[in-house]
């Protein structure tokens, strides 16, 4: 029967077209020209069983059956053929034996890891960690320290004064050049005894070089109670450098002045051979109590101001401050 062999020649047709489709792409191509429902060559063959006569009807239908269930499992089997050899040709590309990638794991700036030290070290010594602004007015950064308005350290070319909202409604406004002001802010807000530290930034228009940066960190410490006396300032600045560095560190007071400490000192530190200056401290200067009302004939207090970037330096061996702010991973993953 004519019908019957257009049937067997589609089929024969399909399933070669099937067996040599490559790759996925080419496998749909062969369903939509041998299945598609709107030109495939499937519905040439469903206009032969129409023309089939009533008596080859019944054989005609079930050999159509047949062809088009044998041409789309053969699509379906190839269809999954295809993808599993995909995945194994995936899975064999990868070489386990290849070494991993190590995941770069960042760490603390040297200088915020050297704070956390300093803090956890003032803290056993019983002190408290307390937090100011760094932007200032010129009662917490000069008045109520007792520096008058024609000291030198309040000349504009020495400060970064700042042009902003609130400088027009209550006075001047500047970024701190000390982290004394927390002394100030901490009086204000409490009754003695006080015993704090604050970290922080301090910002000054020094020209930069090895030594110097026009922003820096420090340490500021306040004790106040009664009785306080200079042994006690000088057996805390010792115990916390010895902690720091090492029990071979010494230190040593040279008389010197600022406004709100009296009498003053400048505090060395030797470590090694030399001697290194590492910042001021002094007897709360009573001037500075009556700023914040404290009684100064019932209260004394030392306090003390230390440069942390100079205790970073000599403990990392670093010569030159500018690195510390360079951004340079190379330099900073080292520590
Ligand atoms: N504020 C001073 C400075 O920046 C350092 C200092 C000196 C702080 C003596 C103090 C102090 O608390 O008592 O140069």
């Amino acid at each position: 029967m004519e019908i019957l062999n257009a049937f067997s020649d589609y089929e024969a047709a399909a399933l070669q077209a099937i067996n040599q489709a490559g790759d996925t792409d080419a496998l749909e191509k062969v369903r939509i020209e041998f299945l598609g429902q709107k030109n495939g060559r499937i519905r040439d063959l469903q206009k032969l069983v129409g023309t089939a006569k009533p008596n080859e009807k019944p054989a005609v239908g079930k050999r159509f059956n047949e062809v088009r269930n044998s041409v789309s499992a053969s699509l379906e089997a190839k269809a999954e053929h295809l993808k599993n050899s995909a995945r194994q040709k995936a899975v064999s590309d990868f070489d386990v034996t290849l070494p991993g990638e190590r995941p770069r794991i960042g760490q603390l700036h040297p200088i915020t890891q050297v704070m956390g030290e300093f803090r956890e070290l003032m803290g056993r010594f019983g002190f408290t960690v307390v937090d100011g602004p760094e932007l200032e007015d010129e009662r917490h950064n000069f008045e109520a320290l007792n520096i008058p308005e024609d000291h030198p350290a309040r000349d504009p070319l020495d400060n970064f004064y700042v042009a902003c909202a609130s400088a027009t409604a209550g006075g001047p406004v500047l970024l701190r050049s000390q982290t004394s002001t927390v002394q100030i802010r901490t009086m204000e807000s409490m009754k003695p005894p006080v015993r704090i530290v604050s970290l922080g930034r301090v910002y000054r228009p020094d020209t930069i070089d090895a030594t110097h940066s026009c922003m820096f960190h420090q340490m500021e410490g306040l004790l106040v109670d009664r009785h306080v006396t200079m042994a006690q300032l000088k057996t805390v600045l010792s115990q916390f450098a010895r902690s720091f560095l090492g029990p071979d560190v010494e230190i040593r007071f040279r008389p010197s002045f600022f406004p709100f400490t009296e009498p003053s000192v400048e505090v060395d530190m030797k470590w090694g051979n030399s001697w290194m200056e590492i910042g001021g401290a002094g007897m709360v200067d009573p001037n500075v109590f009556a700023a914040v009302g404290y009684d100064p004939e019932e209260y004394t207090g030392f306090a003390f101001g230390l440069g942390i970037e100079r205790f970073c330096m000599k403990h990392f061996g670093v010569d030159d401050i500018r690195r510390f702010y360079e951004n340079d991973l190379r330099f900073l993953s080292q520590f």
